[in-house]
């Protein structure tokens, strides 16, 4: 039997005992081109996280097509609008990143540079040199697309080494129980700048233990701004990252007091998440 329809099988398979989720370890990159036919490209990006809105930094990574890549392990489900994709780390942490915008823009699975360099990238944020990528690390083709360069590192994942489709990436979750336009301005950029670390009702990544809302009830309002704007100010080494510096500070300003007023509007809601917090 051809390696691919063996493949194929065993794809059948592993969705039939997992149910509605589907988890995939990577093997090393020449098992994974060869394994799933995939082509290996040299794709050059902004590197986000050596990127600061007054100086932008260029590598060149070898890579192979995210959307090839699910459509061979996960067939055509992984497009499915409730659909989420989660990355997990060498360490244990989990980045969740939804179908949607996967499908939107073109992602790649980098495993190495396209020159001889070390697969690491410097974090200028926490101020880290030398971080190590491998085995995977997901980036974006970003070069002239203004949205994804301004977006910086998030959804950015690296040391990966599995990937899951999960389908339960549903908003109405998220919705709080009275929903105002500024809330649903908040719940989106809540989901777009904290939940692929954080997560909501059993929804996003899992880089903290403590569901996101009983993490904010031990916040007042205020003090939930100066965290987010510069965790580093308040717990110095802390790995939380400021939100997006790469944002205009108006929008930036917005961002936040939306997040925390959504947040906020959940805190509320009856019965009290924040009982015992
Ligand atoms: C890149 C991953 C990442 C992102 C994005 C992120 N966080 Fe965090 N957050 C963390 C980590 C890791 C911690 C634990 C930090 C520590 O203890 O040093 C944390 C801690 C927290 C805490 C708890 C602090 C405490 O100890 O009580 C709150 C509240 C929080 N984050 C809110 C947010 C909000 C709101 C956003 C979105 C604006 C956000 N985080 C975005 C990773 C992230």
């Amino acid at each position: 039997m051809k390696t691919y329809s063996r493949l194929v099988l065993f794809a059948l398979f592993a969705r039939f005992i997992s149910g509605t989720s589907a988890a995939q370890d990577l093997p090393a990159a020449a098992d994974l081109i060869s394994n799933y036919k995939l082509h290996e490209r040299s794709i050059k990006v902004v590197e986000p996280h050596q990127t600061s809105k007054s100086r932008y930094s260029y590598v060149e990574y070898a890579a192979v097509p995210m959307d090839e890549l699910l459509f061979r392990m996960f067939g055509n489900e992984w497009q499915s609008a409730d659909s989420q994709i989660v990355f997990f780390a060498k360490d244990g942490y989990r980045s969740a990143i939804s179908s949607a915008k996967l499908t939107k823009y073109r992602a790649y699975l980098a495993f190495a540079r396209s020159d001889t360099q070390a697969f690491t990238v410097d974090n200028i944020e926490h101020d880290q040199k030398g971080i190590e990528l491998g085995p995977y690390y997901l980036i974006w083709a970003n070069l002239g697309v203004e949205e994804l360069i301004t977006h910086g590192a998030y959804d950015w994942p690296y040391q990966v080494t599995r990937i899951e489709l999960q389908r339960k990436n549903s908003q109405d979750k998220l919705r709080p129980q009275n929903t105002s336009e500024a809330t649903r301005i908040g719940m989106l950029d809540t989901e777009k700048y904290c939940l692929n670390c954080h997560s909501i009702r059993g929804i996003g990544g899992q880089k903290y233990p403590l569901d996101l809302i009983e993490a904010s009830c031990r916040w007042q309002e205020n003090a939930l701004k100066e965290w987010i704007e510069a965790p580093s100010v308040i717990k110095p080494g802390t790995v939380m990252p400021a939100l997006n510096r790469m944002l205009a500070s108006e929008e930036r300003e917005q961002a936040i007091t939306h997040i925390v007023n959504y947040l906020s509007a959940l805190k509320n809601e009856q019965p009290s998440p924040c009982a015992n917090k």
